[in-house]
């Protein structure tokens, strides 16, 4: 493909998507994650949260295509295999395990709170290498993802 010619050297604008799809990853596994318990959740709870659990992972395949295209955008190619998901991405998964109703809420917050702290550090590092397209993408997602995390939280009983 002919090489970009956006006003960042294509070096910079290669480790920045590296990055990025270190965040996928991530996003991908708590996406993951959070479909594992949206089909399991169970108790006096269930209906709400299989919804809010629904709301959130179509959040986060949102994000998720979003981030993607970002990775082409800036020239390289975006990870998508799941071998490729567990490499790179530090979300903790379960296997084996069904959590209770509490339990599946504190992870999935544990989840989205490493998200949120990863996409701080890349919007820091998009601004130092002057890549506004990355920033602005990252600003709105922390925002989302900020507010998916403060309702998880307020579902939490201690
Ligand atoms: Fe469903």
């Amino acid at each position: 493909m002919k090489k970009l010619n956006i006003g960042i050297p294509e070096k910079n604008a290669q480790a920045i998507a590296k990055r990025l799809n270190g965040l996928l990853a991530n996003q991908y596994r708590l996406y993951t994650k959070t479909l594992k318990f949206h089909w399991n959740i169970e108790g006096p709870f269930f209906g709400p949260l299989h919804a809010l659990f629904k709301d959130n992972y179509e959040q986060l395949f949102t994000m998720i295509d979003t981030i993607a295209e970002r990775v082409r955008a800036l020239g390289i190619v975006s990870i998508g295999t799941l071998s490729e998901f567990g490499k790179q991405g530090n979300i903790k998964e379960e296997p084996g395990k069904n959590p209770k109703d509490q339990a599946m809420i504190a992870l999935l917050l544990e989840g989205h709170e490493l998200v949120i702290r990863q996409i701080r550090d890349e919007i820091d590092y998009s601004a130092k290498m002057g890549d506004l397209g990355t920033n602005n993408m990252l600003c709105d997602m922390i925002e989302q993802q900020e507010k998916m995390a403060w309702m998880l939280r307020a579902h939490l009983t201690k």
